[in-house]
């Protein structure tokens, strides 16, 4: 049994306290943002985790009420901040062609609708699968003649944030088919495959033990639909990739660099794991 052998690897490590699963720790409780917004939390797993998981579980359902309580309402949410701060940029132009996002894509309410839902995705023109960072510095380098943004700096997460919010109560909907197959099937690979000193995949700890305490955290799946997410522990927006590599630390492992394609399939995978819970972002976590 697994069990077993994640709690010996690590208790001998040291570091992370597995407490005998307190089952289900996911919520009764619906989230419901501003009083209005509905978010589906809980879902039917998709088809290809047939056999892997029933149920999936947004990360909210499995931190502490008051920490749920932050998500619950715009005004006590602090990751909104970054939103208006991104709001500025996106009216700003920079580069050599004198533009801003405003430009092309006019109010980011219509024109992001429903995006964030549906990435990574597969661009056709670049051949290649790319996550909303990739098509932001795409547009900006491209398009607007300015400087990449790094992939996890401040700016670059908070716009993120912007475009996500515009998808905030629709479903997941990633494809993982044609032209992206192969891509998803790269990530999953990563997911499955054990790394570190503590020799544990993602499948480990957030497949086969979510709802079970480490470190006194109650452990989720793992899902990414609430990215990007506002931390208490590091009072910042916190990008996808910024996450995964907390992760594959965690292991005792080499992580790969936020943006790396290992990354970008590991993001795809990871996604289509969360295909029907609803785009949360930016959501709060502890
Ligand atoms: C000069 C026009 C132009 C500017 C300025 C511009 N974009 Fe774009 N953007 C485009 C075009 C054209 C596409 C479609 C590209 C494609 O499909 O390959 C696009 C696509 C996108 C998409 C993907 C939308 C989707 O449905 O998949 C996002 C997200 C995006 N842009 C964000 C931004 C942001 C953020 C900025 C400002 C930092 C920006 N863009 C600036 C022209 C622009
Ligand atoms: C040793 C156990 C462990 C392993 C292995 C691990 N994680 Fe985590 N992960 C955690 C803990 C603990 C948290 C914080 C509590 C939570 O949200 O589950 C976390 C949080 C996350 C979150 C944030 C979820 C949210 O809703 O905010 C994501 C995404 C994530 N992990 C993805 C991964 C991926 C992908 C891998 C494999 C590369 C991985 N994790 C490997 C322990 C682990």
């Amino acid at each position: 049994m697994m069990t077993t052998s994640l709690k010996t690897m690590i208790c001998t490590a040291a570091m992370l306290t597995l407490g005998a699963g307190a089952a289900a720790a996911q919520t009764d409780e619906k989230l419901v943002v501003n009083g209005e917004t509905e978010i589906t939390t809980q879902a039917p797993a998709p088809a290809h985790l047939d056999g892997a998981l029933d149920t999936i579980y947004s990360g909210w359902e499995f931190r502490s009420p008051a920490t749920r309580e932050v998500q619950m309402d715009d005004f006590d949410n602090p990751g909104m901040i970054f939103v208006d701060q991104a709001r500025q940029v996106w009216n700003t132009a920079d580069g050599s062609e004198g533009k801003s996002c405003a430009s092309c894509h006019d109010d980011p309410a219509q024109s992001m609708k429903g995006v964030r839902a549906v990435y990574p995705k597969w661009n056709e023109d670049a051949q290649e699968v790319r996550t909303l960072e990739m098509q932001i510095n795409d547009c900006r380098t491209n398009r607007m003649g300015a400087e990449a943004w790094g992939y996890t700096d401040k700016g670059m997460t908070s716009m993120v944030a912007l475009i996500s919010l515009q998808s905030r109560g629709m479903p997941v909907n990633v494809a993982i088919d044609g032209p992206a197959q192969s891509t998803w099937e790269k990530g999953k690979e990563l997911y499955y495959t054990r790394t570190g000193q503590l020799e544990l995949s993602c499948a480990n700890c957030h497949e086969d033990h979510y709802g079970d305490m480490i470190r006194a955290d109650h452990l989720s799946q793992g899902q990414i639909n609430g990215f990007p997410v506002y931390r208490l522990k590091n009072a910042k927006l916190n990008a996808v990739h910024s996450r995964f590599k907390g992760c594959v630390r965690d292991t005792r492992a080499e992580t790969y660099k936020p943006g790396s394609p290992e990354f970008v399939a590991l993001e795809l995978y990871v996604a289509s794991r969360g295909n029907g819970l609803d785009v949360e972002a930016p959501s709060v976590r502890n």
